[in-house]
């Protein structure tokens, strides 16, 4: 566990023994990176005055590498954290994909959470069709070679594709791109 940090905590005497984990301390202990900034703002008497404020950015996680992956045969790993709805899949499509590393482009990442009701769409991915689904609960489908848009049922909205970066043999999971079924910040599980 991270140590106490006093600068970052106003805790007092004895209440300080007893202090938790802070925001920075967790977004640290999670994986996710966060880092000061400065920022002006205007104090009810028409002051302006200098406040940190935190940011937070994705973790670069390690998710596999290219020798090992099968076309065709996607790799579960966890994604942006360990928390709910975080379960991803790694796949190499075999075609370009929107967003896709590789030689040939056609290695992608989605989140596996429908974003209609949240169904579980674990063992949907259609190698011939190139989507994930059809979701068990109402049956929408997402194209993985086109960001993960919706092709058919309920949703509205595309599934979240993480996105990759390739460094020699290593893939790394390094953001995501739209938002994970509920959530309302993809950072804060
Ligand atoms: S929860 Fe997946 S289509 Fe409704």
């Amino acid at each position: 566990m991270a140590e106490h940090s006093k600068k970052a905590c106003s805790c007092k005497g004895k209440a300080k023994k007893n202090c938790t984990i802070n925001r920075r301390q967790f977004l640290f202990a999670s994986g996710a990176t966060a880092f000061t900034v400065m920022v002006t703002v205007r104090s009810g008497k028409g002051h302006a005055e200098q406040v940190p404020a935190l940011v937070s950015t994705y973790p670069r996680k390690h998710i596999g590498k290219l020798s090992e992956m099968h076309q065709d045969v996607p790799v579960e790993f966890s994604y942006p954290d360990e928390g709910d709805y975080s379960t991803s899949i790694l796949v190499k499509t075999g075609v370009e994909c929107g967003g896709g590393v590789g030689q040939q482009r056609d290695l992608v990442a989605f989140n596996m959470t429908c974003t209609h009701q949240g169904g579980d769409m674990y063992e949907s991915y259609k190698p011939e069709h190139k989507v994930l689904g059809p979701c068990p609960l109402h049956l929408s489908t997402y194209d993985l070679t086109r960001h993960g848009i919706l092709v058919s049922g309920q949703a509205y909205q595309s599934l979240p594709q993480v996105l990759l970066e390739l460094d020699g043999d290593d893939i790394y999971a390094v953001g995501m791109f739209g938002l994970i079924y509920g959530r309302y910040d993809n950072l804060a599980s």
